[in-house]
């Protein structure tokens, strides 16, 4: 079987939410498709609203799916470098803001608050929109505040942690705006098939990938679908969150005696996957056959786009275990394949 490192939609998860009282979604949330749309539709908003912004300052570790959008609405993009913990470099970010409006992505990395507290302290002396991106981390808090609560605006990718076939939330936490219509929509003929394929997973040989439905993220038909809205909104955040906190704790359990380096991020309340350091490729090559042979999905993430944006970053490439996909590798799984 090939298993994904999200989470397949499921239908069980769908029916369940008819019989929740749950209710995640506020009525100032604008519920889009992917993580993307969001971006793209905030920026949008920022643009329309005559608020040049002169630069979009991204970390250097970003997948390329963000730099595209910002690419593809004209603004000039800069990098900024992150420590061993994935913290953003603030005293880089304080000396190299230009004077006029710019826009600070921050990601909460893989389900771990950033350092918020220094990250909103540049507000006090730069005229910058500070958007907390949660593409890695639905469920979560700094200091007792919420994820997508802490930047001046906010979005995440529900896909990557629920079953649902797409969906992104974006919240104004500065000032609503006027010109976002709120929409909705059934799933398209591509999200019908992907979410048949979670039932008869015999029938499609891979399953397919939610990524045709994401070529909408930069039109004007981006809103979520309904499946992944009702899933969403009634889901148990407990559950969901228990779940991935014992599959985390399991790979820090079972990696322990393994030589590896983890990257030690601030203690994750809704882990998104167990992420490491690769020292070199053939560590990263070895874990991959490793998974390959025991069923589990070792993903290397960002894998040459690190060493390439600007001349200052020679941030460690890195890999990451699925922790969705635990409960199956429980029994199987033997050390001397690691070894
Ligand atoms: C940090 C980060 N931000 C944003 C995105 C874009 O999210 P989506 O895939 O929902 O468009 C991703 C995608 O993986 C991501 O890793």
């Amino acid at each position: 079987m090939d298993i994904t490192i999200q989470p397949r939609f499921s239908y069980y998860s769908l029916i369940k939410s008819l019989f929740s009282t749950n209710n995640q979604i506020s009525t100032t949330d604008y519920l889009l498709n992917t993580g993307r749309a969001s971006l793209f539709t905030l920026l949008n908003h920022k643009l329309k609203n005559a608020e040049s912004i002169e630069t979009v300052l991204l970390p250097e570790l970003i997948c390329d799916d963000v730099s595209e959008v910002i690419t593809k609405l004209r603004i000039p993009i800069s990098y900024y470098p992150l420590n061993e913990q994935l913290d953003p470099d603030v005293d880089f970010i304080a000396n190299n803001i230009p004077d006029n409006h710019s826009i600070l992505l921050v990601p909460n990395y893989f389900g771990s608050a950033s350092n918020w507290k220094d990250i909103l302290d540049l507000k006090n002396y730069h005229n910058i929109t500070i958007v907390e991106d949660n593409a890695h981390s639905l469920f979560g808090d700094y200091n007792d505040q919420s994820f997508g609560t802490i930047g001046d605006i906010s979005f995440n990718s529900l896909r990557k942690i629920l079953p649902t076939l797409g969906g992104s939330i974006l919240k104004f936490n500065d000032k609503q705006p006027e010109d976002i219509k709120k929409s909705e929509r059934l799933p398209n003929m591509h999200e019908l098939k992907v979410s048949l394929a979670s039932l008869k997973p015999l029938l499609f040989k891979k399953y397919p990938s939610a990524l045709k439905s994401l070529d909408s993220s930069m039109s004007s038909v981006n809103s979520m679908d309904v499946f992944s809205k009702q899933i969403y909104n009634k889901i148990s955040r407990e559950t969901i969150c228990s779940i991935r906190k014992e599959n985390y704790k399991f790979w820090q359990q079972y990696l322990k005696n393994v030589d590896i380096e983890p990257i030690k991020l601030r203690e994750p309340s809704c882990p998104y996957v167990y992420p490491c350091y690769a020292r070199n490729f053939s560590e990263v090559e070895k874990f991959i056959e490793w998974g390959k042979i025991n069923n589990i999905t070792i993903i290397n993430i960002f894998p040459d786009q690190v060493f390439n944006k600007k001349d200052f970053i020679i941030l460690k490439k890195y890999y990451a275990f699925n922790i969705v996909e635990k409960v199956e590798i429980d029994k199987n799984i033997t050390y001397q394949l690691i070894k």
